[in-house]
């Protein structure tokens, strides 16, 4: 089996959560088994490695459960890891963006300082839906002084056409349909 179907085969699919008519897909039974966090992670390794020119000096992870995969991708790559926080998580100075949920509006943060100027970057989310929350996280990057080189989602919703919100190449291993 490819690495691509077994981590398919693995999603979690949970119809109307957390609300009807979203079908929600959840990455936790991967992460519930050694053997498929490890084809995950060196999945994504391997896809950063060989499509960008360019390491990346920073791995962006998303609130939340971005913040479950960059951090092990960072020490992979010897680049460091920062958090894009909901609002008023993050002490000290921050840096915030606001982006539109399907209900009204959320804020995102990152602390002030975490990117150096001309940083190359990577965002990385468990999966892209509208692209709301990556497109907020590439505004804080560019605020931030970073360049984004990639987009990086274990799912992708490709139908939602979040994907095309976003200043940069996208990625996603998984493809789901509506
Ligand atoms: N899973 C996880 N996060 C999400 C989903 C989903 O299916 N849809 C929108 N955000």
């Amino acid at each position: 089996m490819s690495d691509v179907t077994y981590l398919k085969s693995l999603l979690g699919v949970h119809p109307d959560f957390p609300k009807k008519g979203v079908t929600f897909l959840d990455i936790f039974p991967i992460l519930r088994d050694p053997v498929a966090f490890e084809t995950l992670i060196t999945h994504l390794i391997h896809h950063i490695l060989t499509t960008n020119k360019d390491r990346p000096e920073v791995i962006v992870g998303l609130d939340a459960r971005g913040f479950l995969l960059g951090p092990i991708i960072a020490m992979r790559l010897g680049a460091a890891f920062v958090p894009v926080r909901k609002g008023g998580k993050l002490p000290g100075n921050v840096e915030v963006v606001k982006y539109e949920k399907e209900y009204g509006h959320d804020e995102f943060e990152m602390q002030a300082g975490a990117i150096q100027q001309g940083q190359k970057c990577i965002v990385i989310d468990d999966l892209i839906a509208t692209g709301g929350s990556a497109s907020a996280a590439g505004e804080l990057i560019k605020k931030s002084g970073g360049v984004t080189l990639e987009y990086v989602f274990i799912v992708g919703l490709p139908f939602l056409n979040g994907h095309k919100r976003l200043d940069g190449p996208s990625y996603w291993i998984v493809e789901a349909e509506d």
